[in-house]
């Protein structure tokens, strides 16, 4: 832990800019499965570095699979974990399609609230501050045999961050990737693998270099439906005011599926707004975009929260989406969402684990 993330609790100079994932908290959670034996008991060691075999199966196979989860200040100080359980989840999914054994709901919560009491307090009062908490799973057994390990290390290390692009809601830009693609049927674009992100970054650059933030994959077949960005779920909205409906791409095996995409859809059926799955090929996107039809587009994921897209880039083309800025439908679902993470809309789904009162 960096000294301006220390001061940043104790005195009220303003609120420096973290980055994502640059400064650690104090500890880290470690477990250890072995073939026969099982998950052994977790550990909760000070944060720091692990010895490493160049041989270690992970490091050449890719048996590595992660989540990203948030916890956020409460309004009584106290601290609160978004949908861990759903994370836990997907964990084991992601682990399952890697033939990585599969950390029970059980021990991957103990974890979370584990880091959570210790370094919780680590997390300054900020509207857009938390605490990003970041499991991974990497297969830990010394053999270049091409085959599953039979060893594997599940770490938790969490780290405050602010907003993922900015601390306000602004408008990113984003370019169509048109012929790389990020995941294919049957591959493992559902999982949360490391090779997935991996194997989006040259695009990444590419987007970087035309001043775009993020990549849109479209379908690996047809090379035309929107499926979503390298790190968060897509939604588009149609019309306005009271009759304004809301679009996500449908989950298929190249896509993740995200857990804000989850929530969101949710908490719009009950703002009102009708939700739909629908496939959305990227010239109708822009096609109703112009027509203004389609009225804005927002990016959603943990790490995201709800951000509005103002400008996509196609090739030589590109459009903008409204008038380029934030939209009122999304910052009304980001509100909710940041209204249900933070306790201060009611917890209408059990959505918030409680920390412990002594983990204040
Ligand atoms: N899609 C990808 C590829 C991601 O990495 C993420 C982030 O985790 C998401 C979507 C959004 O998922 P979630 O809302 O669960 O964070
Ligand atoms: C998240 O939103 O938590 C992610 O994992 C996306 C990216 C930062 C890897």
């Amino acid at each position: 832990m960096t000294h301006a993330l220390q001061s940043a609790h104790t005195d009220h100079s303003p609120a420096p800019r973290f980055g994502f994932g640059e400064s650690f908290t104090d500890h880290m959670v470690v477990m250890r499965w072995t073939e026969g034996q099982g998950w052994g008991k977790g550990e909760v060691l000070p944060y720091g570095d692990f010895p490493m075999n160049p041989a270690m199966v992970g490091l050449h196979y890719g048996q590595v699979v992660f989540e990203g989860i948030k916890s956020h200040r409460q309004p009584d100080g106290s601290i609160g974990t978004f949908r861990p359980d759903a994370h836990a989840r997907r964990f084991q999914n992601s682990a399952r399609r890697m033939a990585m054994p599969v950390l029970p709901e059980d021990l991957f919560l103990w974890a979370v609230d584990e880091l959570v009491a210790r370094d919780g307090g680590r997390l300054p009062e900020g509207p857009n501050l938390s605490l990003y908490l970041r499991p991974v799973m990497f297969a830990s057994e010394v053999s270049l045999a091409l085959r599953p390990a039979r060893e594997y290390t599940f770490v938790l290390i969490a780290f405050v961050t602010g907003g993922f692009f900015s601390d306000q809601p602004d408008p990113i830009s984003v370019l169509v990737s048109r012929d790389v693609s990020r995941a294919a049927p049957g591959g493992t674009g559902q999982a949360k693998c490391a090779g997935n992100y991996a194997g989006a970054f040259t695009v990444q650059q590419e987007a970087a270099a035309v001043g775009c933030q993020q990549v849109v994959w479209l379908d690996p077949v047809e090379r035309r439906w929107i499926e979503e960005m390298g790190g968060m779920n897509l939604f588009f909205v149609r019309g306005s005011g009271p009759t304004a409906e809301l679009v996500t791409p449908p989950l298929t095996d190249t896509l993740l599926p995200g857990i804000t995409r989850d929530s969101l859809m949710v908490l719009a059926e009950e703002e009102g707004l009708r939700v739909t799955e629908e496939r959305t090929a990227v010239d109708q996107w822009q096609a109703e975009c112009e027509s203004g039809r389609i009225t804005e587009t927002l990016a959603c994921g943990t790490a995201a929260v709800v951000t509005p897209v103002g400008f996509v880039r196609d090739g030589a083309g590109s459009w903008s989406i409204g008038d380029g800025s934030p939209g009122p439908v999304s910052l009304r679902l980001r509100a909710a969402l940041v209204g249900a993470q933070r306790g201060t809309a009611p917890d209408r789904h059990g959505w918030v684990r409680p920390s412990s009162p002594r983990h204040r």
